[in-house]
């Protein structure tokens, strides 16, 4: 049934098929070195397929995962705060834009000085629609789509008068291994100040906090097994990728607290003695072991902010909930 595929097939997928196999080519590469690996490990990033999008959407409304309801609420309740030092003809460069709705958050709190948004994503066609979307509702918006991987350079739109804003929410640096952090915000600084003269260089991150593990588990082990058919279907996108046959029905959903690195992993569960053919190797499992599929490193506000003194920034503002679960970093180049 050749239709199948266009019928089921995310339109990122089409257009791999259709020629653009730079990306595939990476993920594939990816898969069987992190296969092939001691701990084995899939790329994180393969969770967010179109059906993986639609699983995180509903793990944000989980009663469990508090990550977005604690950011939403202090975008809202700061939002004046924030925005107040932002010059006229700032650039709000947001990363991992797969949505508007933070972004517009901010630029609707300071419409005269936010002129132009430029949302980065590595899916091209969710940044269609957003921009589609923005032109209706904010029609004097200047809107920069940047379709890229921003783990490495970005050449952004040129700023405006007012420098530039870098925004990343929703905690998505806590998937970066400390090393990573640190190389990216040396990256995003060089990015964001590149070609700015006379005008601020800021950067907004949200990071979920460090606390007691007992409170994080069920976050990412929920108990209408949404965080489970997340992490599974991971293994359906790389079927999609490689042609593999990984059968979900032989992996469990496990989260564990790693308190050493400070981080909740979560790992998928050989439930028997397997191997599993994978673009031409055999990837052998003995029962029980496992593929780590993330880290979601959670940061104290003074860990967070040496890694950030150390990538050249200076931290300027800090907001946080009476709970101290999650923390808003105001960075401003130093
Ligand atoms: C999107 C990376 C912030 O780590 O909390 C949610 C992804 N994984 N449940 C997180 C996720 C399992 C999420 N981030």
């Amino acid at each position: 049934m050749p239709d199948q595929m266009a019928v089921s097939g995310s339109q990122r997928d089409l257009d791999l098929l259709n020629g653009a196999p730079s990306q595939r080519d990476a993920d594939l590469m990816d898969i069987v070195s992190g296969l092939k690996a001691r701990q084995k490990t899939l790329p994180t990033r393969l969770f967010y397929d179109e059906a993986g999008c639609e699983l995180f959407r509903r793990i944000t409304m989980l009663p469990e995962y508090h990550v977005t309801r604690a950011e939403t609420a202090l975008l809202d309740l700061h939002r004046d705060e924030i925005t107040a030092d932002v010059a006229h003809d700032t650039s709000l460069v947001e990363y991992g834009a797969s949505d508007e709705r933070k972004g517009v958050a901010l630029i609707d709190a300071a419409p005269d000085a936010i002129t132009t948004y430029v949302p980065i994503d590595i899916a091209g066609p969710a940044l269609a629609a957003l921009a589609a979307r923005l032109e209706t509702s904010h029609p004097t918006l200047r809107v920069q789509p940047v379709e890229a991987d921003f783990t490495g350079p970005v050449s952004l739109p040129a700023a405006g008068g007012g420098g530039r804003l870098g925004f990343f929410p929703g905690s998505t640096i806590g998937n970066f291994d400390p090393p990573l952090v640190r190389r990216f915000l040396e990256q995003a600084r060089s990015d964001l100040a590149d070609g700015v003269r006379d005008a601020p260089v800021r950067f907004l991150i949200g990071t979920d906090l460090f606390r007691d593990r007992s409170e994080l588990i069920p976050a990412y082990d929920d108990a209408a097994g949404v965080t489970a058919q997340f992490n599974k279907n991971i293994l359906r996108h790389v079927n999609r990728i490689t042609g593999a046959a990984f059968d979900t029905a032989r992996f469990n959903h496990r989260a564990v607290w790693n308190q050493q690195a400070g981080r909740i992993e979560m790992h998928l569960v050989s439930t028997v003695a397997q191997v599993v053919e994978v673009a031409g190797h055999g990837v052998a499992f003995a029962r029980g072991e496992t593929i780590h599929t993330e880290s979601s490193y959670k940061h104290t506000r003074e860990g967070f902010t040496a890694l950030a003194n150390q990538a050249g920034w200076r931290a300027e503002r800090f907001w946080t909930d009476p709970d101290g679960f999650f923390g808003l970093h105001g960075l401003l180049a130093a």
